[in-house]
């Protein structure tokens, strides 16, 4: 059943390849245009929505926080990202003119369900962004747009994940073209480097797997952990660090760097793990900035765990251990930098003796409020 995987969340971590491969497959015709055929939703209503909610728990919630920098870039429309059980208790703005997409691996969480029934009483269309078939939220939802990643039995979210913004990208860029907000070059420019992503995470893997999990087995003493990142990389540093505590049972937190300067930065001392998701360098703004973060905590003694592009160099000063990931634009990024979080968390998990499939107190899907 573990396909010679020692756990089902190796099993899972290597299927990301072809999870994200499946959830594209069959969604780009051959003139290069996306054909969403399930998207049972009216184009005109799609061309007058004036803002998307995304309703989501957990690492799905990551999902969309990813989706919305992507959506918001391609589609000018304000996307908003809010955790299901803090919807419906906060009388949100929502009319006929705003797009709720719920996103769930089960299906079957029942603060997002809730959620849904909210949005659409008060006349919202909503899209289901879902990866078991016939799950309520499928059958409840105006339209479904599966993540084709086969089953995940692993309690700890992986290959969902990368399916989750694989399909919130090809609903980012169906909208682009149905709203005629982007060339068509350019949105098959963006279906091409979706199409390398397979190719890159397979490299990211025989490249660094056994290295991170050398990394995890090191640090599997540590108590506490810091995840940064900036732009998409701040829900993957987020993401980072739900995965150590769910697997671990360590305490570790996810910032935007940004925020370090703001209050974060008092935690930090002497060997304190903290892992820095660092931007291409091509976007030297963005660059430059998480390169003195790493400068600020390396300062105060952390132990600092550097993911950065191939050939960017001007981490290595600074970094006591560099992972490196295949090049890519900035909106890919968080398809290939989670990847080595989960391996790390897993093996941390491993050298604990705990079992990583089936954490203590957490169920696969959160059937009650
Ligand atoms: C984390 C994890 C959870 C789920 C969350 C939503 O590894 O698995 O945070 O992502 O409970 O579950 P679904 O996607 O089934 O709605």
């Amino acid at each position: 059943v573990k396909g010679g995987y020692e756990t089902f969340m190796d099993k899972e971590i290597h299927e990301q390849p072809v999870a994200v491969a499946d959830t594209l497959r069959g969604r780009v015709d051959e003139r290069g245009e996306i054909q969403l055929d399930e998207m049972r939703i009216d184009p005109a209503v799609l061309r007058s929505v004036d803002k998307i909610i995304v309703i989501a728990c957990g690492t799905a919630a990551y999902a969309g926080h990813v989706a919305k920098y992507a959506i918001e870039h391609w589609c000018r429309v304000p996307v908003e990202v809010e955790l299901a059980h803090e919807f419906r208790y906060r009388d949100p703005v929502v009319s006929e003119k705003t797009l709720t997409v719920a996103i769930s691996q089960s299906g079957e969480t029942m603060d997002t369900i809730q959620a849904v029934r909210h949005a659409r009483e008060q006349g919202s269309k909503v899209l289901a962004i879902v990866n078991t078939y016939g799950s309520t939220l499928a059958r409840e939802a105006d339209a479904v747009l599966y993540t084709h990643a086969g089953p995940e039995v692993a309690v700890a979210s992986t290959k969902a994940f990368l399916a989750q913004i694989t399909a919130c990208y090809l609903l980012g860029l169906y909208l682009a073209q149905l709203r005629g907000n982007k060339w068509p070059d350019e949105v098959a420019d963006y279906l091409a480097h979706l199409a390398q992503m397979p190719a890159k995470i397979q490299d990211l893997l025989d490249g660094q797997e056994e290295r991170v999990r050398a990394l995890g087995a090191e640090l599997a003493d540590k108590t506490s952990f810091l995840f940064l990142g900036r732009h998409v990389g701040y829900p993957v540093a987020l993401e980072g660090a739900l995965k150590l505590k769910e697997l671990a049972y360590v305490h570790a937190e996810g910032f935007a760097a940004g925020e370090l300067k703001h209050g974060p930065i008092a935690l930090v001392e002497e060997g304190l793990p903290v892992f820095v998701i660092v931007p291409t360098p091509r976007r030297p703004l963005l660059h430059d900035k998480v390169v003195s973060n790493i400068q600020e905590v390396r300062a105060r003694g952390a132990r600092t765990i550097v993911i950065a592009e191939e050939g960017d160099l001007t981490v290595e000063p600074f970094a006591d251990d560099v992972i490196r990931v295949p090049r890519t634009p900035t909106l890919m990024w968080p398809l290939l930098t989670v990847v080595p979080l989960q391996v790390f968390a897993a093996a941390l998990a491993r050298a604990k003796g705990l079992d990583i499939d089936q954490p203590r107190n957490l169920a696969k899907s959160v059937t009650v409020e």
